[in-house]
């Protein structure tokens, strides 16, 4: 109902204020979580846009505070800020992390992502809210509210992995950015791109595994009718690392100078491989030819094989026929 969605709002929006406040007030989140967040550069600017927070490394501290106002352990439960284990323990999901509120495009807090503090391994770097009646993660992308009138200006949007990579880029001056936070782009974050721009850059940490293994699910983006745009980073970087290490001219202009279009990005990147193997070099042909056809708009196609005539060196009759029998296939 209307109400209990009204209420779970209410809920997140004391959680998100009360992780701010222990970030800039209480002396364990100042020395521990606003001095991390300080450490990484971030500016006390970028901290206020993005509503971040800390939570304490007590066991309850968000359930006694929230109780106290009011709220009813079930509804914290359905927050997804609390975990009841079948014994009837109960305690906050979050603990002694840094805390990235997640908004929804009016920017109200749905979820949050809480990244540790120190380096046990034995504990995942990040743990995010669970899926509740309000927060789909497929359809929510993180950083679109703070971006969503600089994507509108600059025709534009910066497609990265990681919420630090969003609110370094922000802080650089780059503020047409979102992130999936780590996951395959979903259909409906495409349609949520689409009603601000037609133009995406996926900008790729710099691993090259990492490279291949995410670029199948640009094709996405193609068949949603958008112009992509791709630019990977050196080994080793995120957008994050690598703003903070060039600054802000320098990594616009990195930026801006190495993105190509991604059908052009995509054969470079998989020509290198394939070279001198007949059988890699035919897979690439069909791989290159298929994402093509995903692509609905037929003047796109054809200066698209022509390109890709050129870069794989193969008769654009070649590539017209593969593209034709893959469009009979599929109609
Ligand atoms: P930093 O290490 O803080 O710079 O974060 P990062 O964003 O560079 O992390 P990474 O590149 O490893 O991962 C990219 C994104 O994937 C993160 O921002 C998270 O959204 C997500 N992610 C990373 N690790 C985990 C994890 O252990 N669990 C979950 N659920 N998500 C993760
Ligand atoms: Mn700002
Ligand atoms: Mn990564
Ligand atoms: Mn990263
Ligand atoms: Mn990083």
């Amino acid at each position: 109902a209307q109400n209990k969605r009204d209420s779970l709002y209410i809920l997140l929006n004391f959680a998100k204020e009360s992780f701010q406040e222990l970030l800039w007030e209480s002396e364990e989140g100042k020395s521990i979580g606003l001095s991390y967040f300080k450490e990484r550069g971030f500016t006390d600017e970028s901290i206020k846009d993005f509503e971040l927070g800390y939570t304490l490394s007590e066991w309850d501290h968000l359930l006694k505070a929230a109780t106290a106002k009011g709220y009813r352990q079930e509804l914290l439960e359905e927050a997804g800020l609390i975990v009841v284990k079948e014994e009837g323990k109960v305690y906050d999901r979050f603990r002694n992390r840094v805390i990235f509120p997640i908004h929804n495009v009016s920017g109200k807090v749905v979820a949050f992502g809480a990244r540790m503090l120190g380096k046990d391994k034995k504990q995942p770097k990040y743990i995010n809210s669970p899926e509740t009646e309000l927060y789909n993660k497929s359809r929510i992308l993180y950083g679109l509210f703070q971006a969503k009138q600089d994507i509108r200006k600059e025709d534009n949007v910066y497609l990265v992995e990681g919420y630090t990579d969003v609110i370094s880029m922000h802080q650089t001056g780059i503020k047409n950015v979102v992130s999936s936070s780590g996951t395959a782009l979903t259909e409906e974050q495409i349609k949520l791109l689409k009603r601000y721009t037609e133009n995406v850059t996926v900008i790729f940490d710099g691993d090259a595994a990492g490279i291949k293994a995410s670029i199948r699910g640009i094709d996405m983006l193609l068949e949603g009718g958008l112009n992509v745009r791709a630019v990977a980073l050196p080994e080793g970087e995120d957008p994050d690392s690598y703003a903070k290490q060039l600054g802000t001219s320098a990594f616009s202009h990195y930026i801006e100078s190495e993105s190509q279009d991604i059908i052009r990005f995509k054969t470079k990147l998989f020509l290198a491989d394939a070279k001198d193997d007949p059988v890699k070099k035919a897979g690439l042909i069909k791989d290159i030819v298929r994402s093509i056809t995903k692509i609905d708009d037929p003047v796109k196609r054809t200066v698209y094989l022509k390109e890709c005539s050129d870069l794989l060196g193969i008769s654009e009759a070649v590539l017209v026929a593969e593209q034709n029998k893959i469009l009979i296939q599929q109609n």
